[in-house]
């Protein structure tokens, strides 16, 4: 009884501050600390969606003969061929078109007579890179056949990047 007595004066007399004072405990400090940071984590803007990388773009553009020239696949260039006034990306097939490939004069050159004629002899190339295009004057039947069946081909397995004009004509 003389305990209960005690208790009640102390209570009658307790400071209002210490009842504050008491709320400031570690347990309770940890727990404003992770609602504030919960509270930032949620209100943080999220980072944008990173989107998946697009493949470079294809710029079709017009070559001249010397333009298209350095697409040989030496430094670092990639490999471009052209059939009757297409180019075609061919840097896929660098092993048939690139340097010491099978097919390395047609890199960088107009390759119809070539294919045409199924050769790949420098005199099948347009010798004046700023004349005229080969207008494939003198082929036959059959080897327009032939050109056709590797546009076929191409146009399979390549990329159209661009097309090719006389000098004069740019
Ligand atoms: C000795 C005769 C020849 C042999 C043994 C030969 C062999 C080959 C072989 C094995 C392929 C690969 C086919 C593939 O995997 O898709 C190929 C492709 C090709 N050949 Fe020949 N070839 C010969 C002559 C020629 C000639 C004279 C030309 C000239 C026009 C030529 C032009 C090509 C072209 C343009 C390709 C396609 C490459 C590509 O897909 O980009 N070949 N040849």
């Amino acid at each position: 009884m003389e305990y209960v007595n005690q208790r009640m004066a102390q209570e009658a007399h307790r400071n209002p501050d210490d009842v504050y004072t008491g709320l400031i405990t570690p347990l309770n400090l940890i727990l404003v600390a992770i609602t504030l940071y919960t509270t930032y984590l949620l209100s943080k803007p999220s980072p944008p969606a990173t989107l998946p990388r697009e493949p470079p773009a294809t710029v079709f553009k017009t070559f001249t003969p010397r333009e298209l020239l350095p697409y040989n696949g030496l430094n670092g260039m990639p490999v471009y061929l052209a059939v009757r006034g297409r180019i075609f990306d061919v840097t896929n097939g660098r092993n048939f078109y690139g340097p010491g490939g099978p097919y390395e004069n047609f890199a960088g050159r107009d390759a119809s007579r070539g294919l045409a004629c199924h050769s790949f002899d420098e005199e099948m190339l347009t010798k004046d890179l700023d004349g005229p295009l080969d207008k494939l004057d003198g082929l036959g039947e059959e080897e327009f056949e032939s050109l056709r069946g590797w546009e076929e081909r191409f146009d399979s397995k390549y990329l159209v990047v661009g097309r090719l004009v006389a000098a004069g004509e740019k």
